[in-house]
């Protein structure tokens, strides 16, 4: 076919392509064609068809890796990644692609190993490659395929021969196969996943599935095996149950009831071995029994509700691409099974194949997607989608059966999901009829088809609390997306669940306890899937050779998306973020409450199906933060769904300090996942005993006005600003209000009513922050005054052409060998929108001898906000500057401790005092003032430092998820108010 055709050709393969089946384990001969190939690059599609030649010389061409990307090689040599969300970075124009169409050529010679059998099948293998490829083999072509993220296989039998062959392909960067293949991520071309040759017997089995059931203890397999007559007498062999059975004939191939067995379940994922086996190929399995079912609006699995602590995962690697590193992929599973992650969804394709072994070994539900994206099509109203447009029906059929075929065979895939963000229409109708006929077993599961015309489950994104709580709500009308008041009615008789929510863009997210709340109150609600697992960050170099995780823009892309690709839970570099602390927090398999009276701990036991015995329960009294006495809770067995009480030991009392009592669920013997001392979950008690608060000094009477040039205890001021604290020089308070934005600051509002926007629809609040001048406030003295022992200011702050202000009242006094600092924040009436922060900032240069590290008494270890405060727990922490904030991938607000009470900064330290209503402040330590943080748009982009930045903050606004998502919830959300502050420093 000519090329121009067969690049605008909507058909999925052509050729000597052969039917998808399983991917199994088997003992066929078997030659890996990864490794060095020959490769040149070219710019355009029209290309004479010399790359299939014998005869042509490659002597002269690169060699590239297979599996690889080829933008991901040679340091740009070969372009380089383009990073789109929705756009298509082509013009839309299907199924027309450019001529600018870049096209790898690839060869390798392979000799065919002697003694492979003769009346074999030679096929060929490619579990991967973007986005249009042609096979030949010695000159003859063997087929074109396309479907990035799915299995090919050419019959090419008739064109190998013994001894040396030559195979070539050809991979077009685009083709019409790219506008079904519109995902949130890097187009990265190329054989990106392994190259294999096989030799199939003709008495071999060409597909296996044994799908499983599990029932009163007890487990099925209803085999289907694929193979001609003479492959038979094939044996099912399981022998860790003593079971083999022997079929004949393909006509015996029936049911086989197992007796009893362990379910498989992602808490225990009780796997067999089990083998099956032809007259000339055997293949082996991981057998694991679980029934799946809807049964009204739950979904289950072995007859109980499944809830969803999941992550979307993407496969992204910061060096590789989406190529497989089966190291790479168990570490980050493991990971996920270390912060309560139980299930996975493969978005937006189905991952390289051996994930599913993992996620069936270590133990994941699995919504497995197929590969399938059309969201650019949203633009025009969906004008031209290929969804429901005929011409492209086999495209879509092919990608489905491609994705069920392949995976099957895996205990850990409870649900097959269409795609994603492909508007609606018959295409994805026929597929989901083609899924229900072919496995009635799995539920369909597509986000857009929102009225829930072709699909089992209910399932949205990033829908909000209240919007969500309404859909788990019986006897609601309240409008649902895209539907009619029935149609939403309709829709809540389904199972729902939450395909993404919680975009983890940045600092955030916020309100992840929100959602979790709801899937406890609404048995509907089974959960969800946050977005998303890791950031896709690829590692590259400034021009002077300084790494760092490039995203969209960084590499000259004509169309972009910035950084709406570093979205992850996860940092490029493999770091887990607060925010994936607090979801291990917020989804923690059981629940640690404290009966009324404190006398007892409740332990409620949240898993599937899982008993808690795995846990030991250990507890410590901390006084002040320093531990004074430990044990461990003699721990009852708690099945699932089931709660019981713990007698708690005796707590003692700190006379002047703060008493908390904490208690931890952590394994007791070593997981495949974790070691013995994992802690799974954990929950705290306040037991000081209530006294007076500690109040600050009264201030004093006798003001006098002052030059402010004077020595108060351990500091020094000059025209009533701070000059020397604790023998080092240092400035403030300066009032900030700014805070570098976060992602979710730079969102804008939605029209979505329920979202809690607290602004205009269209606009960010990081907009109007920098409209009203938070980030440029100007500071004007009004006076200046002295005391005995003490010192006043009043300074008025303001911006630029506003008429809104700030008054600051600073009260210095010395008290007892301490300096205590009173700060009244008092704004004028009128500030239009949320502020991001109220605090005080101290600038303490260096001097040689630079402030890096702090200690402190207060919530940590990690950064906490109003609306993700569960992964904090009250204690005494440590933790050098570089510690205490995060790297983003785009710089931006870090490092906030709430609540503290002590801090410690070494050459001098300060206690709070909390304010007339309760409330402690929070501190944070940058080398940056938010100004600078707020212009970088990478890390390394930051300015070099000389001076440390102390944050003492009053309050901090939410996160929230705006960035994709909901506004902060208006209880976490910061408006302009008045607020005092005061800390005591010492040296
Ligand atoms: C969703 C989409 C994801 C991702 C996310 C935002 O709409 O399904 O692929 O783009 O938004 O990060």
């Amino acid at each position: 076919m000519p090329v121009p055709r067969l690049l605008s050709d909507t058909a999925p393969a052509h050729g000597a392509v052969r039917t998808p089946r399983s991917w199994l384990h088997s003992d066929v001969p078997s030659l890996s064609l990864n490794g060095e190939w020959r490769f040149r690059l070219s710019p355009s599609a029209d290309l004479p068809d010399d790359v299939a030649s014998p005869s042509l010389d490659d002597a002269a061409w690169d060699s590239l890796p297979v599996p690889a990307h080829w933008v991901l090689q040679g340091d740009g040599r070969y372009g380089r990644p383009i990073y789109t969300n929705v756009q298509f970075p082509f013009p839309i124009e299907p199924p027309f692609v450019p001529d600018e169409n870049p096209t790898g050529d690839y060869r390798r010679h392979f000799d065919l190993p002697a003694g492979w059998p003769d009346d074999a099948r030679i096929v060929l293998r490619f579990d991967g490659v973007e986005s249009l490829y042609r096979v030949w083999v010695n000159g003859t072509e063997a087929g074109a395929a396309s479907g990035s993220r799915l299995a090919h296989e050419f019959d090419v039998t008739d064109l190998v021969r013994a001894g040396a062959n030559l195979l070539s392909v050809r991979v077009h960067q685009w083709s019409a196969a790219s506008y079904l293949e519109d995902q949130d991520q890097w187009w990265l071309p190329g054989i990106f996943r392994d190259v294999t040759l096989s030799a199939r017997p003709a008495d071999g089995l060409e597909d296996v599935w044994l799908r499983t059931g599990f029932a009163d203890g007890r487990g099925t397999i209803d085999p289907e095996v694929t193979a001609t007559d003479d492959a038979f007498p094939v044996t099912l062999r399981l022998p860790e149950l003593g079971v083999e059975v022997v079929w004949a004939t393909p006509a015996e191939v029936a049911p086989v009831a197992i007796g009893a067995v362990d379910p498989w379940t992602a808490e225990s994922p009780r796997l067999y071995d089990a083998t099956v086996a032809s007259r000339g190929e055997t293949v082996s399995l991981r057998v694991g029994f679980r029934t799946v079912e809807i049964r009204g609006d739950r979904f289950l699995v072995n007859g109980r509700r499944v809830v969803f602590h999941g992550m979307n995962r993407h496969e992204t690697h910061p060096e590789r691409g989406r190529v497989f590193d089966e190291e790479h992929a168990r570490a980050e599973l493991i990971r996920m099974k270390r912060f309560n992650v139980n299930a996975i969804r493969t978005s937006h394709y189905p991952p390289h194949p051996r994930l599913l072994d993992l996620a069936d070994e270590l133990g994941f539900w699995v919504v497995l997607e197929c590969d399938l994206e059309t969201h650019g099509f949203e633009k025009a109203g969906w004008r031209d989608n290929p969804s429901d447009d005929p011409r492209w029906r086999d495209a879509y059929l092919d990608r489905m059966r491609r994705t069920v075929e392949r995976d099957k065979n895996h205990p850990a895939i409870v649900m097959w999901s269409l795609g994603n963000e492909s508007g609606t229409g018959a295409n994805l109708a026929a597929m989901s009829a083609w899924v229900h006929d072919r496995d009635p077993e799995r539920p369909v599961h597509y986000e857009g088809d929102y009225t829930g015309e072709y699909t089992d489950v209910y399932s949205r994104m990033y829908s909000s609390v209240p919007e969500t709580e309404q859909i788990g709500t019986d006897g609601s009308l309240a409008p649902l997306l895209g539907c009619t008041p029935a149609q939403g009615a309709r829709q809540r008789t389904k199972p729902f669940l939450l395909c993404e929510y919680a975009h983890a863009m940045g600092n955030g997210p916020g309100a992840l306890d929100q959602y979790e709340a709801l899937a406890d109150a609404h048995p509907r609600l089974h959960g969800g899937f946050v977005w998303e697992w890791r950031d896709h960050g690829i590692l590259t170099r400034t021009a002077d050779g300084t790494p760092f995780y490039a995203y969209g823009g960084d590499f000259g892309e004509v169309v972009h998306d910035g950084n709406f690709v570093m979205d992850g839970m996860v940092l490029s570099n493999d770091l887990p973020t607060p925010g994936l602390h607090e979801f291990a927090a917020v989804a923690q398999p059981v629940a640690l409450t404290f009966s009324e009276g404190a006398e007892q701990l409740i332990v409620a036991n949240r898993r599937h199906s899982a008993s808690a015995a795995d846990l030991t329960l250990q507890w410590r009294v901390e006084h002040d933060g320093r531990e004074t006495a430990s044990g461990v809770l003699e721990a009852p067995t708690v099945a699932a769904g089931d709660a019981e009480r713990v007698a708690l030991p005796a707590v003692p009392r700190s006379d002047d300090g703060e008493t908390w009592l904490t208690v931890e669920a952590v394994l007791s013997e070593d997981a495949p996942w974790a070691p013995a001392g994992h802690v799974v979950a954990r929950a705290q008690l306040d037991r000081t005993p209530s006294r007076a608060a500690r109040r600050g000094s009264p201030a004093a009477a006798e003001w006098r006005d002052s030059a402010g040039t004077v020595d108060l205890g351990l500091a020094s001021f000059d025209r009533g600003g701070l000059v020397r604290l604790a023998g080092r020089r240092a400035s403030g308070p300066r009032l900030e209000l700014f805070r570098a934005p976060t992602d979710n600051d730079e969102g804008a509002a939605s029209s979505d009513p329920t979202y809690s926007d607290a602004s205009i629809a269209g606009v960010s609040s990081a907009q109007l922050w920098r409209e009203q001048g938070l980030d440029r406030l100007t500071h004007r003295l009004v006076s200046v005054q002295e005391a005995p022992g003490a010192l006043r200011t009043v300074t008025r702050v303001s911006a630029a052409n506003s008429v809104d202000s700030v008054t600051v009242e600073t009260i210095w006094a010395a008290i007892d060998g301490e300096l205590e600092l009173r700060v009244e924040i008092e704004p004028t009436a009128g500030w239009p929108s949320v502020w991001p922060r109220i605090g005080v900032r101290f600038d303490l240069p260096d001097d040689g001898s630079p402030i890096d590290t702090a200690e402190w008494f207060g919530t940590g270890p990690l950064e906490s906000y109003p609306d993700s405060t569960r992964a904090a727990y009250v204690g005494r922490f440590r933790a050098s500057i570089d510690q205490l904030n995060v790297e983003y991938a785009r710089p931006q607000e870090t490092g906030h401790r709430t609540a503290v009470r002590e801090v410690d900064l070494g050459t001098f330290a300060f206690t709070t005092l909390a304010d007339s209503r309760g409330r402690l402040p929070g501190f944070s330590l940058s080398r940056h003032t938010p100004q600078q943080v707020a212009a970088a748009r990478h890390p390394h982009e930051l300015p070099t430092s000389d001076t440390t930045h102390l944050f003492v903050d009053a309050a901090q606004h939410g996160l929230g998820s705006r960035a994709c998502g909901p506004d902060v919830w208006p209880e976490f959300a910061l408006r302009p108010e008045a607020r005092t502050l005061q800390v005591r420093f010492r040296a």
